[in-house]
Order: structure tokens, then sequence, then C-alpha cells
């Protein structure tokens, strides 16, 4: 059969130029993975190319550096037996074509040199393993031993090889099916959603870094939560992030129940992706009912109660991040913040007082519009009546917040009166009092008793510092 032709595919001139340093070695070339399929599935470009060679990856890189203006500079990973370069804004990894065998505890490859069809059977998805000739007299050939086209027509995520043996070879694989399958909207195969779930436990050989790289992916897709869903049903969540899984679940007691909060979950992730392509604010809108599951109480009175969730939440958020090796900064801080004061506007939502406001407004700061982005997709119940309305809560509560910000601008609140000033005007030394006088001025202004200016706060503090006993 003569393979079809996809020369299209591969007319940006740098490939070429791959073409060309090929012929020089007397190498086969081919261009293979992320890039074809995209192509493939018309997403347009991918900037990342992998190139496979029968031979060595580390020389063809070298050889077309040679010919490439300005002779990019090739970064080797002995290693591995790979090169990369950047030529005009594309990145290009070089691999000699191999037979690979992964040992069973790590994922340290044990290296062998191989053929073309050796390399694409080693690779994780049918789709992944097509393959564009770029050797003179095959340049633009499709080769495509496992009916990946079709797979693509037909949306199938599949394995090459056996699926236990793929998965076993590189037990990331197993998210990484999830991942494309959520990013593309595709389906997984029946043999491999059987193996995943047989093999789910090996997920634990996997380095942090990169289980949490596929979780950003998923997060990121437009409909994140049939990731997630996958994620539950082949037991994969229960290793990475089981403060999840300890959500699913409804309890009942006297014929009083509560809502499943994992799938409630899932909703909310579902809904802010809708809003929002901030990787930080999903990972709030996933986390910010995780306090749930160890502050669940039943008493008579109350029914079912989550009292201090959210800062027990907060909490958990710092050591879920810690044991994912996430970074512990400004996001992290960001992601407690949101799980903190999730409930915050919902309190407020049925009774928008100015100070209600103000105080919100105070207290989440520069993150107050996205923490009432969180809370929109916290809406999740199936009433139309109460869904309206608790909408039309939180859009009068967005009214309020920039009409009182305009006003007040607390967002990003700075003491009108100083610390320095007060210790001048009543002549003390460092000491408590001054702490006293400035928390008043704040609750002061917070309140609305005084504006946020700063004569009105200056004679605030003379009030306030004769109440005390201080002399001007
Ligand atoms: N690959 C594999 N097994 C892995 C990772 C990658 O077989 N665990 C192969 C696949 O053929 C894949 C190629 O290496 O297409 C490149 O991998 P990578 O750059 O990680 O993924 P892409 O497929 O390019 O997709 P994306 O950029 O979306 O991650």
């Amino acid at each position: 059969m003569v393979n079809p032709s996809y020369i299209s595919a591969v007319k940006n001139p740098i490939f070429r130029t791959i073409s060309q340093a090929s012929k020089n070695l007397n190498l086969e070339s081919y261009v293979i993975g992320g890039f074809v399929r995209d192509f493939l599935l018309k997403r347009g470009e991918a900037k990342d190319i992998d190139i496979v060679t029968v031979g060595s990856g580390i020389e063809l890189a070298q050889e077309v550096a040679k010919l490439l203006p300005g002779k990019p500079k090739v970064s080797i990973f002995k290693t591995y037996g790979t090169a990369m370069l950047k030529s005009g804004g594309i990145e290009l990894e070089f691999v000699g074509a191999r037979k690979e065998s992964y040992s069973e505890e790590s994922r340290n490859p044990a290296v062998e040199n191989g053929t073309l069809d050796d390399d694409q059977n080693r690779r994780d998805f049918t789709i992944n393993a097509l393959a564009i000739s770029l050797s003179d007299d095959t340049y633009g050939q499709l080769l495509d031993p496992f009916n990946g086209l079709a797979d693509l027509d037909k949306k199938i995520i599949r394995t090459p090889l056996d699926p236990d043996v793929t998965y076993s070879d590189d037990p990331l694989r197993m998210l990484r099916a999830i991942r494309f399958a959520t990013q593309l909207d595709f389906k997984i195969d029946n043999a491999s959603l059987d193996s995943i779930t047989r093999n789910a436990k090996r997920i634990k050989i996997i380095s942090k870094e990169r289980v949490v790289d596929e979780l950003h992916k998923i997060l990121l897709a437009d409909v994140p939560s049939k990731g997630f869903t996958l994620l539950h049903k082949t037991g994969l969540l229960k290793f990475i992030l089981p403060e999840l899984v300890a959500l699913q679940g409804i309890d009942e007691k006297e014929g009083q129940t509560h809502k499943d909060n994992f799938w409630h979950t899932l909703e909310v992730v579902d809904n802010i992706s809708k809003a929002t392509d901030d990787l930080w604010l999903r990972w709030a809108a996933l986390l910010h009912d995780i306090g749930k599951a160890p502050t669940k109480k039943f008493d008579k009175k109350q029914g079912w109660t989550f009292h201090t969730h959210e800062f027990v939440g907060a909490k958990m958020v710092y050591k879920l991040f810690k044991r994912l090796k996430m970074p512990l900064n400004d996001k992290m801080k960001f992601v407690q913040k949101m799980v903190l004061m999730s409930s915050r506007p919902i309190v407020l939502a049925s009774d928008v007082t100015d100070s209600a406001v103000r105080r919100l407004i105070f207290d989440a700061g520069e993150h107050v519009d996205d923490l009432m982005t969180l809370c929109e997709a916290d809406i999740t119940t199936k009433n139309p009546k109460k869904f309206k309305r608790y909408h039309a809560n939180f859009k009068l509560v967005r009214e309020k917040i920039v009409e009182v910000e305009e006003r007040d601008q607390v967002r990003n609140f700075q003491p009108p009166v100083s610390g320095e000033e007060i210790m001048k005007t009543f002549n003390l030394k460092p000491s408590r009092e001054i702490g006293i006088i400035k928390d008043a001025i704040k609750e002061a202004i917070l309140e609305g008793e005084i504006p946020n200016d700063y004569e009105a706060a200056k004679e605030f503090m003379l009030k306030k510092g004769k109440e005390i006993g201080l002399k001007p």
C-alpha cells in the first residue's frame, strides 16, 4: 500500500532543513507524536516538534544546527540520547529510534537502538505514534501502523501494544490517557480503561511533578469534570487526591441527608471553567470544599453541619500542595484564601449592607472579583427559582462592591493615620495603645462610622485617645 501524503503538514522550511541534514548523514528521519496528531486534528501547528531518526538523534541535531541560520545551540541529554534546539520560535527535539524497556520500579529507560517500527510500538497511544517521513524519496508520507488515523476519526484513545505493557512501561501514561480524553473530548478504549483500573496503584512510582503537570492540563480543559470522573472511576484519584475522594457519598440520619460534595465540586469546577482560564482559581474551585469531610457532623437540631470547614480546608490546601510538591508560594496562598473565604459572599447575599461589603473587600483585597467568580460557580442548585435568586443576589453584591469601592477605597487598605503619627500626637513609645487606636480607626471605617480619609481619621484618633486616657 502506498502511504498517503501529508506534505502540507511539513511545509515549514525547517522540515526541509532536517531532511537535508538527514540526507547528509545518510539517515531516515520522521516527525512524530503531538505535532502530527495536532495537525491532523486541525488544532493548529504545535511549536514543539519531535523528530525521530533511525540512528543518532544527537548527531542529527548537530547537523541540523549547522544548516540553520545563526547556528543555534544544541542541548544534549546524554543519558536519554536526546538533543534539543530552538529556531524561529520552534523547539525541536531529536531522538534516535529505540526499543525501550522500563524497569518495574523506576521509569529510567534502558535504551536500545531500534527501527522506526520499534519506536512507534513503544509510544503511548496510536494517535501519538503517527509519523510523517522527512526522507527525500518519501517526503510527506504518513506512517500509521496502528490505525491512529482511524482512532483520531473515531475519537478513541488506544495503546499500540497490549495496554498492560504500555502502561507498565510508564505508568504516567494512565494519566496521559485521561488528560488527552479530557482535552480532546475523546473516549478511552475499554481495554485501556480496564488496564488503568487494574494498574492504578502503580501511579505511586511516578514523580509528583509529572503527575501535577497532567492535573494542571486536565484542570485547564474546557470540561475538567470529564477527567476527574475518569480519575475517580479508574481508582487513580485516591492515590493522587484522596481528600477529594473523601467528599464522595451521601449520609443519612433520621431522614436527613446532605449533598454529595464530590459531584458538587466537579460541577463547580466546570462552572468556573466557563468563567475563567486561571489555573489557580480552578484549583480553588476543586479544593473549596475539602474541609467538609473531616468536619462533617450530625446533630438533632441542625442536621448535617460542616462548621469551620473553610478554615480546616485552607490548612489542608497547604498539606496537599506540599505533598504534591506544588509551589508553596503566593499561588498556594491565593488558593488558601479562596477556600477560607469561600462562604463569605453567600452569607452576604441575603443581606447586602454597605459595611458587610466593605469588610468583604477589605478581607479579600485584590482577589475580591475572583472570590465572587468562585461563589457564583458554587451555585449548583437544581431549583430554577433559587438558581435565579442566588445569581441575582450576587449580581447585587458585585454592583455594591463597585459602588462601595469607588467611595471608600478599602481594597488595598492603608491606615489613613500612621502609627508614627499616633505616637507623636500622644507622645507615646511603641506600645499596645497604638495598636488599639489603629484597630479602632480601621473598624470605624469598615463599619461606615467615618469615611476613609485623613481628616476624619485624625479626629477619630483624638477622640479614641481621650477615651483610653491619653493626652495629646
Ligand atoms: N510519549 C510517550 N509516553 C509518554 C510521553 C510521551 O509515548 N509518557 C511520546 C508520544 O508519542 C508523544 C511524544 O512522546 O506524542 C511527545 O510527548 P509530549 O511532548 O509529552 O506530548 P505531546 O504528545 O506532544 O502532547 P502535549 O504537548 O499536549 O503534551
